[in-house]
């Protein structure tokens, strides 16, 4: 293999799997330095110096799948279950505004009956008359989306329809993770049964794509039955399928789960961490403006997991805007951070870190990435 430092291009790194493999697997603390050095650099220059900011609601913990991970799977009859009212989560979009959040999204277990998916209609467009004080205008977009709150919507897989129905109720972005790009080990971490098929996955991936959103993917990082090899395969998925937005994070194993039995087989916190923050500094240089956010669950590997991920070129950061009373019960993994974190960025130690750096938080702003209007003007 021929000197890591010298795939460092002021463009970006090429997308070689013999170079990615390389870089996730050196010893060379040092060349990894300059890697997130690099990949911090491409970010400022190609999607700008700030951090952008959503609010981030956790709407249900209602989920009609059963991944193997996941702590709110329906069959995980340990956990409380709860629905926010239309009520609460508008008072939540209120709250976004005030504390200057430009951009929410909603997030839950996944749900395709009729009354989830007109509730959430019903929503976007309540959301979507919160005045702002800032005032965001979307310029030369369609009328509906041009005005307001940006709105991020993470409800797992629907129809086509379902997809363009909330579209144009005003939301403009959707995160749906492929959580790995490799068939074989998405089969080993959901149930083998039609509602958890791979393929299906790739469908709703792209029908939100033709619809018109900005989509986002990602996967976990450190699973059971993971290698280096299908890291560097999610990475050159990310790239293939041209994604908007990225979010990824390690995986860590919640105690009420089928998949825990096999936490034995996983990478250390200290290389969950390691590998995740290296995947991030990858991404960034292999897509230099798509949005990278800085996941939740870094966190729990780490205080500073966040301020890693920015350093290493990830520019979102989603403050959790659930009430605390319910957050507790979004219980994803275990150790996920509940009362300790608080909405309000402000005065935070994450907030004085960025002020140190001169990193900007760009409150007011949707913040959408810059792959996206690039997309547009081709
Ligand atoms: N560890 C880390 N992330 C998890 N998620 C679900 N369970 C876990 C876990 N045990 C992530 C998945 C999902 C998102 C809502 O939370 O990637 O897409
Ligand atoms: Fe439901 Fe999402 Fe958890 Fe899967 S990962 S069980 S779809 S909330």
């Amino acid at each position: 293999m021929r000197n890591l430092l010298e795939t460092l291009r002021p463009e970006g790194l090429l997308p070689q799997a013999d170079v990615l493999l390389a870089w996730l697997k050196t010893t060379d603390r040092e060349a990894v330095s300059r890697l997130y050095e690099a990949a911090f650099r491409i970010k400022n220059e190609r999607s700008g110096p700030g951090v952008f900011l959503r609010g981030l609601m956790e709407i249900s913990n209602r989920c009609q799948k059963n991944c193997l991970y996941c702590g709110i799977r329906h069959q995980n009859a340990a956990t409380l279950r709860y629905d926010l009212s239309e009520e609460e989560i508008l008072q939540l979009g209120r709250k976004a505004a005030e504390l200057g959040y430009a951009s929410i999204v909603l997030q839950g277990g996944e749900r395709t009956d009729n009354k989830f998916v007109s509730k959430i209609t019903r929503l976007l467009q309540g959301l979507k008359n919160i005045e702002l004080k800032s005032g965001v205008d979307g310029g030369t977009r369609k009328p509906h989306q041009a005005k307001g709150l940006g709105i991020t919507l993470s409800l797992g897989e629907q129809t086509e329809e379902v997809y363009r129905e909330w579209y144009e109720a005003g939301a403009h972005r959707y995160l749906l993770r492929i959580e790995s790009s490799d068939p074989e080990l998405y089969g080993k971490i959901h149930p083998n049964d039609r509602l958890h098929a791979y393929e299906r996955r790739i469908e709703a991936l792209e029908a939100l794509r033709r619809v018109g959103y900005q989509v986002g993917t990602g996967v976990m990082i450190g699973l059971p039955f993971q290698s280096e090899e299908h890291l560097v395969n999610d990475l050159l998925f990310f790239r293939q399928m041209d994604i908007d937005m990225c979010g990824m994070g390690p995986y860590i194993p919640h105690h009420d789960t089928p998949l825990a039995v096999h936490a034995h087989l996983i990478p250390s916190a200290e290389r969950r961490l390691d590998l995740s923050i290296r995947m991030v500094a990858l991404l960034r240089m292999l897509m230099p403006n798509i949005n990278i956010a800085a996941t939740t669950a870094l966190q729990v590997l780490s205080d500073r997991g966040r301020e890693l991920a920015i350093e290493a070129g990830a520019n979102v950061v989603m403050p959790n805007l659930t009430d605390l009373l319910y957050r507790s019960n979004y219980d994803l993994y275990d150790g996920k951070p509940g009362a300790s974190v608080d909405a309000d960025l402000t005065d935070s130690p994450f907030a004085r870190y960025l002020q140190e750096r001169n990193i900007p938080i760009l409150r007011g702003e949707w913040g959408d990435s810059m792959h996206y209007f690039a997309r547009q003007r081709d």
